[in-house]
């Protein structure tokens, strides 16, 4: 069957919050240390001990936000031990993830470089599941407060005159699981407490996330809504594309048998029902859509790769989580009246990462390229776009073998990106792009041919995106063959 596309140049839906092409990156494995800080007297090239090969990877994909310092690390980190001198900063053991020393040398002000490095804005979260209402306030006057204060007089005295400019704050961390094994009820009163002393100093206003709901835990929704919507700005949700069973193997990057590509896709495409239904229960307490849902962890979760360490969630990374991310990316576009903002789990180095080290060497995953391809949605305005796709039964599920998003961006370019999760079959598409004139269109596609296709540290160009030519234009009528397992990007200027 050949898949229809109907998109209307002249109507726009909302913006595309760049946001959502945020990222995450914790005090986890080789994300921090080694994937991003290598301290200044490293061989490895950086600049105040952040590697510069990573710095310009990362600028290159216009990071918008990214969320730091954990995940389950933020629930146990003490953000006073990471300031002052280095050589003086507490040593600690980072008990979640592999019980490896801790030694505080990245911390909020090499948090805040990296930040501005990248022209990123931070996402900070803070401590709930152990620490306490006065360190959390005490952090956030340490960021923000322009003036004499105890934590201010303390930022100025470690080498930093000026507050930061602070928006994204997250109270807590799975305060259903690492983050404290809470009930919501419980949340949602420390929530709602926590929040109160994370104040607005002089003009910075925070955007407080409240920690949100595990994958389809729609309690927890309804609970934290119900009690506390109006002091939220957001409420994050988690969700991990895992093809096995969490803690009984949850199958390899690579290595993997054929039908654990649909079963991942058919998981990754879970996420569109998840969004669904927790915005039907955010709809009734908030149906203006004030309150965000901010997906700020998500992404492929494999079995480590052989011979590293169980705790550092080291995985490769193939054209199967380029699918899932250019399947993932466009349904969080397509609900951009209530996502505004998703963090892929993690940056560099832990679980679905765009960089990849080993020493100093680095490399693009397939991944990364997808962001690259998309980064054209970032804040443009989302246009009007009806698809009727062939679908794919996988178990008892149907999921749409192409998913598509288009967007014009501010200087009129029409961007459509497109994805073919059919492993075996190429997919004929023809978009009848209304209103639009075609005489100038260019597209890229990234594939492969083996379902494990990957960047190597010897082999790092084997999968990346190259100029797509398999198209005709007619009228308004675009036709194309997109290949099995693709990600296109096409741009009509
Ligand atoms: O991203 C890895 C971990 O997954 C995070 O620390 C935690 O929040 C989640 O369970």
């Amino acid at each position: 069957m050949s898949n229809k596309v109907v998109i209307n140049a002249d109507v726009t839906k909302g913006t595309i919050n760049k946001n959502i092409y945020g990222h995450f990156a914790e005090h986890l494995g080789r994300c921090i240390y080694e994937g991003i800080w290598v301290g200044e007297d490293s061989n490895i090239p950086n600049t105040n001990g952040i590697r510069n090969d990573v710095v310009e990877a990362l600028k290159n994909i216009n990071i918008p936000v990214l969320r730091w310092p954990g995940g389950c690390f933020a629930d146990e980190y003490h953000w006073k031990d990471g300031i002052g001198p280095r050589e003086n900063r507490k040593r600690m053991v980072n008990t979640h993830w592999g019980g490896v020393i801790e030694n505080n040398h990245f911390g909020t002000h090499e948090f805040m470089m990296l930040c501005d490095m990248l022209e990123t804005e931070p996402y900070i979260c803070g401590n709930v599941g152990s620490g306490t209402v006065q360190e959390m306030s005490e952090w956030v006057e340490y960021m923000t407060f322009d003036g004499e204060s105890p934590m201010a007089n303390l930022r100025i005295e470690n080498g930093r005159e000026e507050p930061w400019p602070l928006t994204y704050f997250g109270v807590g961390n799975e305060n259903w699981g690492c983050g404290g094994n809470m009930r919501p009820q419980y949340y949602a009163d420390l929530y709602r407490r926590f929040q109160t002393y994370v104040r607005n100093y002089g003009d910075n206003k925070i955007y407080r996330i409240a920690g949100g709901p595990n994958i389809d835990d729609y309690n927890w929704t309804e609970v934290l809504m119900r009690e506390a919507h109006h002091l939220m700005d957001g409420l994050s949700l988690h969700y991990y594309t895992i093809p096995g069973d969490f803690w009984l193997g949850k199958g390899s990057a690579t290595n993997f048998p054929e039908d654990e590509w649909d079963i991942t896709m058919q998981k990754a495409y879970h996420i569109k029902e998840l969004i669904e239904k927790h915005s039907t229960i955010m709809d009734k307490y908030d149906p203006e859509k004030r309150v965000a849902l901010i997906i700020d962890e998500w992404g492929t979760w494999f079995d480590v790769e052989e011979g590293t360490n169980p705790g550092f969630l080291y995985q490769q990374n193939t054209i199967r989580d380029a699918l899932v991310a250019g399947v993932s990316l466009n349904i969080f576009n397509d609900h951009n009246d209530r996502v505004q903002m998703t963090n892929i789990a993690q940056t560099v180095n832990v679980l679905q990462a765009v960089v990849l080290t080993d020493k100093e060497k680095m490399i693009l995953t397939p991944t990364y390229h997808v962001f690259e391809m998309y980064k054209v949605h970032q804040d443009a305005e989302k246009l009007a776009l009806d698809i009727q796709s062939a679908v794919k039964k996988i178990s008892d599920k149907e999921i749409p073998q192409v998913t598509a998003s288009a967007s014009k961006a501010k200087d009129g370019t029409i961007n459509i990106t497109l994805c073919n999760i059919d492993k075996d079959n190429e997919a004929e598409v023809n978009i009848d792009l209304r209103g639009a004139n075609l005489s100038d269109v260019n597209a890229r596609v990234l594939t492969a041919n083996e379902l494990d296709a990957h960047n190597t540290f010897d082999n790092p160009d084997n999968v990346k995106p190259v100029n797509y030519t398999d198209f005709q234009v007619n009228g308004t009528e675009l036709s194309l063959k997109l290949p099995a397992k693709s990600v296109v990007a096409i741009s009509i200027k």
